[in-house]
C-alpha cells in the first residue's frame, strides 16, 4: 500500500510517485544524499550571524543542526528574523560570519557555480510566492519538473494532480495576476513539492488561506515528511504547531534561536 493512500488522501497523486522514483534515478547526487541520509544530519549552521549593510546584526550566533526526516516549524515575532533564517537555509543569502553545511557540503566556501546543484534539492515557498507572471498555473508547477529534464509526457499527470489536491483544478490555465492571494499561495506550495525535494523550506505558507485550507496543506507537508523530505515551515499561527504531534519548535527572539522543544539537539527519527 501507498504511504499516500495510508494517509486517508484518496487522490493522491500516484503518478507522482513515479516521477519521485525517476527523479530518484536520475540524480546522480542521490547515492551522496542517501549515504548523508545515514549520518542524519542535512543542515549544520556555526555561531552564524547575518546584517543587511551596515546595520546591527538580524541574526546572531546561530548554532544548530537539522536532521533529515524531520519536521522543523519556526516561529517568532514579526521581524525576530524568520525569512532572514529561511533565505540562508535555502541559500539566497550569504552569513555575515559562521559556517553552514548543507547536504554534507560547505556553503560558504562552495563555488558560485555549484550552488544551483545545492538549491534544486530544496523546495521553497516564498512569503510573497514568487510566481512567474507570465506562465499559467500549470506551467509554474511544472517548472521544477522541466528543469530536471523529464519529459512532457511524464508531467502533465503529476501537475494535474497536485493542483487538484490544492483545488485550483479550474485555475490551471490562469495566469497569477488573475489568481486571488490564497490560489496564488496554493500553486506556490504545489511548485515547492511537486519534485519531492530533499528539504522544503515554506515561508507563512498558510498566510493567506482559511483554517480549512491551511489544515489540508499542512496535510500535504506532513504526507511528503513521511516520505523522506524534511520540513521547515516559518509560521506565527501557534495553532498550527499544535497540528503536527511529531514536529520540533525553534522558536527566534530577536535574531536569537531558542529551543522550547528541543528541535536543536534532537536526534534523527529514522537512522537509516
Ligand atoms: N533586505 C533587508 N535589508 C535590511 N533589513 C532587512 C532586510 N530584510 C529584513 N530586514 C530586517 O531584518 C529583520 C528581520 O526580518 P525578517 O523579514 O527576517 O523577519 P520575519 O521574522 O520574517 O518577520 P515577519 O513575521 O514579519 O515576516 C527586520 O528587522 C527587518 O527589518
Ligand atoms: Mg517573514
Amino acid at each position: 500500500m501507498d504511504l499516500w493512500a495510508q494517509a486517508g488522501t484518496p487522490f493522491f497523486p500516484h503518478s507522482m510517485l513515479a516521477i519521485a522514483a525517476d527523479v530518484a534515478r536520475s540524480d546522480q547526487t542521490q547515492h551522496r544524499y542517501t549515504s548523508m541520509i545515514a549520518d542524519g544530519e542535512i543542515v549544520h549552521f556555526d555561531n552564524v550571524g547575518l546584517r543587511y549593510g551596515t546595520e546591527r546584526e538580524v541574526l546572531s550566533d546561530l548554532t544548530f543542526s537539522l536532521f533529515a526526516g524531520r519536521f522543523y516549524f519556526l516561529t517568532g515575532a514579526s521581524g525576530a528574523g524568520k525569512t532572514s533564517l529561511l533565505r540562508l537555509l535555502y541559500l539566497a543569502q550569504r552569513p555575515s560570519r559562521g559556517a553552514i553545511r548543507m547536504f554534507g557540503t560547505d556553503a560558504i566556501t562552495l563555488p558560485r557555480g555549484r550552488l544551483p546543484n545545492l538549491r534544486r534539492r530544496i523546495g521553497v515557498v516564498f512569503q510573497d510566492f514568487r510566481l512567474i507572471p507570465h506562465l499559467s498555473a500549470f506551467d509554474n508547477v511544472a517548472l521544477p519538473l522541466r528543469v530536471a529534464g523529464h519529459q512532457e509526457r511524464d508531467i502533465g499527470g503529476p501537475v494535474r494532480d497536485i493542483l487538484e489536491w490544492v483545488g485550483l483544478s479550474d485555475k490551471i490555465d490562469a495566469r497569477p495576476a488573475t489568481l486571488s492571494g490564497g490560489e496564488q499561495q496554493r500553486v506556490a506550495i504545489a511548485r515547492a513539492v511537486i519534485a519531492r525535494p530533499a528539504m522544503l523550506v515554506a515561508d507563512e505558507p498558510t498566510g493567506n488561506v482559511d483554517a480549512e485550507m491551511a489544515l489540508k496543506l499542512l496535510r500535504l507537508f506532513e504526507m511528503l515528511n513521511r516520505q523522506g523530505t524534511t520540513v521547515v515551515v516559518a509560521t506565527h499561527d501557534l495553532d498550527l504547531l499544535r497540528k503536527v504531534p511529531d514536529s520540533l519548535i525553534m522558536r527566534l527572539d530577536r535574531g536569537r534561536l531558542a529551543d522550547p522543544t528541543g528541535a536543536l539537539r534532537y536526534p534523527p527519527r529514522r537512522p537509516a
